[in-house]
């Protein structure tokens, strides 16, 4: 373990009883899911040794750790972006974080922009797989302790996971649609044409983070489960000026049918 994490983690556990099983970083105005989580401490990361501090309005910035659907978790609610200026070594920081504190699973939810003509604002969408035009955050010093050189990403998003899900959402009579995120630097929106190309190339949504979180945890060998949130939508005609609040807001209101079927997952894991 590197010396940094190594730091981070005797911090940590100094403050909790027990080690959590899954992680959960909460996305754009996802907050709200640590209301369900019974907690037992909450750590503020500008206490935390070596963790970055995030500076995005609707992220607030507080390790949470409790109970989630039975289990012990630990909720990130507040992440970091690569547009906010923090190297990918640090954006996949508190992932690395996670695995040594001993979690198995790590969940993701984010708030996108669709380019799939049938969403809507206000959907939900598993996410089923990615295409990353980020900077990779492999890139440098191999350290083997985190796993490969090369990591596999044929099942990037564990498509168990992904068939429990959908049931769960079927079960509690929520829509949902499927899908490819891209991620993309930001911290702009998109103009029309960079909707389309995305859509050209394969995507169904485009936001600014969870890739790298994946891709850190996949060397590890973490399986993953993400959820978006269709916040606007990149489709001819149905473009609008997007805003920072108006993210936040539809992320807020659609975001308790989310947290619904990641603590029913969680639940059943
Ligand atoms: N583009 C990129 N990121 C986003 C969007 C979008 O339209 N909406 C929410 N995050």
């Amino acid at each position: 373990m590197s010396e940094t994490i190594k730091d981070t983690v005797n911090y940590i556990k100094t403050h909790i009883q027990v080690n959590p099983e899954i992680g959960i970083i909460l996305g754009t105005g996802l907050g709200g899911l640590v209301r369900d989580i019974k907690i037992e401490i909450s750590i503020p990361y500008n206490e935390i040794p070596h963790f970055p501090v995030s500076t995005v309005e609707g992220h607030s910035g507080k390790l949470i750790f409790g109970k989630l659907g039975g289990k012990n978790v630990l909720a990130m609610q507040g992440r970091f972006h690569f547009y906010e200026g923090y190297p990918m070594s640090q954006v996949i920081f508190p992932v690395r974080v996670m695995k040594s504190l001993g979690i198995k699973y790590l969940f993701v939810s984010n708030a996108s922009g669709g380019v799939n003509p049938d969403f809507e604002i206000g959907d939900l969408m598993i996410i089923t797989d990615h295409i990353n035009l980020l900077p990779n955050p492999l890139i440098g010093k191999h350290n083997p302790e985190f796993g490969p050189r090369f990591p596999d990403m044929s099942d990037a998003y564990d498509k168990n996971l992904v068939i429990r899900a959908k049931a769960i959402a079927k079960e509690l009579n929520i829509k949902v649609q499927e899908g490819v995120y891209t991620a993309t630097t930001g911290p702009t929106f998109e103009t029309p044409s960079e909707y389309k190309y995305f859509r050209i190339i394969g995507s169904d949504t485009v936001g600014m983070s969870t890739v790298p979180e994946v891709i850190a945890a996949r060397q590890m060998g973490i399986p993953c489960f993400a959820m978006s949130i269709i916040t606007d939508l990149g489709v001819p005609g149905k473009i609008v000026e997007v805003t920072h609040e108006e993210v936040q807001k539809v992320a807020s209101a659609a975001e308790t049918k989310m947290t619904k079927i990641f603590t029913r997952l969680i639940e059943i894991l």
